[in-house]
């Protein structure tokens, strides 16, 4: 099918590459001409796994181009409204880059087509857009609005993509749900190989769910706003857990095996961030309030939210006492891991609250230094967790990426000034660090002294460091054969 996908950032950059890489001709727009000319040279805008080598691939096999918003819609049988919906100062979604592609498509489109809202928008967006489609069906066109909200994860977009737990669309005809159907086929059917993950859940179909506009929008809404719940509630079984003495890692499992509550995003750590969490549930709370609903359960989510990081710096004054004048190693600036991304991170709120105090810091994120630099640049960003540790008395962990749990334990002891980890994100080995000689300082755990590291067990530590290695190896080239 010919598709148009309007606007290139993580939703819409990702859709278009994929819908392309099962089998569709995609043209993707933007209205940021710097942006599409750097795509063109086959530069990405941000860091995502995989979607550099799909991109190229899908542009060298002609299935994928980049184009401006206007000449993108001429002939297209379906339009993919991927634009961002940034807060507003009142929390609400700020619709006004949806209108004027809704006006674009009037003025442009030629023949009948879809026009699928892809962005985040508040319930009843959808009739919204359809007025403003109206110019369109003027002029004797069929032009049906499909709400296909999106849930794919930064980090992991890819793969959300080519393996969805569920696709939900809004419909107001059932032909209109025919089509999309057509244009999602492959991977309703699992009739495509997936191009990066040897380990493809290939028997695993998509729930295919089918509502009505008002019904698709609000799922959206309502998802994120759940997970977000779910995670503020941790949080404070966290809190809880560090006031009474119990393991919140414990907790978590335990309440986990209950398939009524399931095991994922029960990880307490500095709060969520990103673009979508915390934008999203601000709006669901207006989109309440609009109508007439008060939904303060969500706004307590905020709360809890905003808290986490005077929560988290609370503990390295805790550990440190005085924070003036102390040299802190910040692992991580990234919302998340296998992003670079740092929009509404708490790691920068983190960092910033450590140098208002006086601390010195030295940053280091696998991917996210130059997007970090351009909002903080006051910092000492450096180039591995080593260089940003020496001489530090505090390495504190804020996000959690997989290097960090390789780490050389034995060259990190020799280089700080004082062994002292503490873990936003409950992402490392408690016992392997403390058995390197760190005190090490977690999430809704106790904390773990440090082991006096005698020669007997430096042979053993150096023996356990040198198998995982060998293990990360063998892994990786594994990985890479598959
Ligand atoms: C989210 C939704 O998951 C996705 O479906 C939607 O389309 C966009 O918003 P994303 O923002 O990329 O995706 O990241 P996600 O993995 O959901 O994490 C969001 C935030 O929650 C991150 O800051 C993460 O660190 C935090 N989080 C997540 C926790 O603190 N604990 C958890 O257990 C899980």
């Amino acid at each position: 099918m010919k598709i148009s996908v309007i606007g290139a950032g993580y939703v819409g950059l990702t859709t278009a590459t994929c819908l392309a890489e099962i089998g569709h001709t995609v043209r993707c727009a933007d209205n940021d001409e710097t942006k599409l000319n750097l795509l063109r040279c086959g530069q990405m805008p941000f860091f995502e796994p995989h979607l550099e080598e799909l991109v190229l691939k899908n542009c060298q096999a002609g299935r994928l181009r980049f184009e401006t918003t206007e000449s993108s819609v001429v002939n297209a049988e379906a339009i993919f409204i991927c634009v961002g919906t940034p807060p507003l100062e009142n929390g609400e979604a700020d619709l006004s880059a949806i209108a004027n592609v809704a006006r674009t498509i009037g003025q442009r489109a030629t023949g009948d087509c879809l026009v699928i809202e892809k962005s985040t928008v508040p319930v009843q967006t959808g009739q919204q857009l359809k007025r403003q489609l109206q110019l369109y069906v003027d002029k004797g066109l069929r032009c049906d609005l499909v709400s296909n909200p999106e849930f794919l994860r930064e980090g992991s977009a890819i793969e959300d993509f080519f393996h969805p737990d569920r696709i939900v669309i809004g419909v107001e005809r059932e032909e209109a749900a025919r089509q999309i159907e057509e244009i999602y086929r492959p991977l309703l059917d699992r009739s495509f190989h997936c191009p990066v993950h040897s380990d493809c859940k290939e028997d695993r179909k998509p729930a295919w769910v089918v509502t009505d506009t008002n019904s698709a929008e609000l799922i959206k809404h309502a998802s994120n706003s759940f997970l977000a719940m779910k995670i503020s509630f941790i949080n404070m079984v966290s809190d809880l857990c560090d006031a009474v003495g119990a393991d919140v890692s414990k907790v978590a499992l335990g309440m986990g095996m209950d398939p009524r509550i399931g095991p994922a995003f029960l990880n307490p750590g500095i709060g969520f961030g990103g673009f979508c969490f915390p934008k999203d549930v601000q709006a669901f709370v207006r989109i309440a309030e609009k109508a007439g609903c008060d939904f303060s359960l969500l706004r307590e989510v905020e709360n809890v939210n905003k808290r986490r990081i005077e929560l988290f710096v609370e503990k390295v004054r805790k550990e440190l006492w005085v924070v003036r004048g102390r040299k802190i190693a910040v692992w991580g600036l990234a919302f998340k891991p296998n992003t670079d991304d740092v929009r509404f991170a708490p790691s920068l709120e983190i960092v910033r609250s450590l140098i208002r105090e006086g601390a010195e810091v030295s940053a280091y994120d696998p991917q996210a230094t130059e997007k970090a630099r351009a909002v903080m640049p006051d910092v000492r960003y450096c180039a591995n967790p080593y260089e940003a540790a020496q001489g530090a008395e505090a390495v504190v962990v804020v996000t959690e990426w997989e290097e960090f749990r390789h780490i050389d334990w034995q060259r990190l002891r020799r280089l700080v000034e004082r062994p002292l980890i503490i873990d936003g994100r409950n992402a490392l080995d408690s016992k392997l660090v403390a058995r390197n000689g760190f005190h090490y300082v977690s999430i809704g755990r106790a904390a773990v002294a440090a082991e006096d590291v005698e020669c007997g067990d430096r042979e053993k530590i150096r023996t356990e460091n040198a198998e995982r290695a060998v293990q990360d190896i063998a892994l990786e080239g594994l990985t890479r054969a598959l």
